[in-house]
């Protein structure tokens, strides 16, 4: 990292580096700048959305349910890549799967991706769907879809 380089600038640059787009919070629909940081890393590699360095407005408020359903909703697949703090224990605790992929410093990474689309996601795509509905904190992303209790 260069001197002076903020390490969300590094880490979009990174991004940009390996070939993925990086996504400015408020530019797609899926990413809400009220929820989420300018400073944000957020990527897509294809139809797979790059959650690199989040952090919710209002921990602990909805926020990252919401994102992981928006962007199913838009068709799109979430991946957690190399997540740090609370996010494993939250992944783990919603019955994601981790990859490790690549072999060298620079390509060594941790992907964490659900294991499978919720029966509500899925129809919303399905139906071609995409707003988010009010209770969308409580129906996104997480292990009791999963598990096939979520209603
Ligand atoms: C990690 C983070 C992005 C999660 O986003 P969020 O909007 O707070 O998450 P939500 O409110 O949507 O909650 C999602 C789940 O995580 C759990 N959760 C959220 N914050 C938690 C915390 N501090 N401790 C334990 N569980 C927590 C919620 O209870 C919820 O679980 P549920 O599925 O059983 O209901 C957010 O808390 C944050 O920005 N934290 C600080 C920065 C950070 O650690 N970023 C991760 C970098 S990869």
């Amino acid at each position: 990292m260069k001197p002076g380089m903020t390490a969300s600038r590094w880490l979009r640059e990174s991004e940009v580096m390996k070939g993925h787009r990086w996504v400015r919070p408020g530019s797609v629909p899926w990413l809400s700048s009220s929820d989420w940081h300018e400073t944000d890393v957020v990527s897509l590699d294809g139809d797979e959305v790059r959650l690199v360095a989040i952090a919710a407005k209002r921990p602990g408020t909805g926020a990252f349910r919401k994102l992981i359903w928006a962007i199913e909703a838009a068709g799109l697949k979430p991946v957690v890549v190399c997540p740090m703090g609370i996010m494993p224990a939250i992944l783990k605790k919603w019955g994601w799967v981790e990859t490790k992929v690549g072999t060298t410093y620079e390509d060594r990474e941790e992907q964490w991706r659900p294991p499978r689309q919720t029966e509500a996601q899925g129809e919303a795509t399905a139906a071609g769907q995409s707003t988010i509905p009010d209770d969308a904190p409580a129906r996104a992303g997480g292990p009791p879809a999963a598990q096939g209790s979520m209603e």
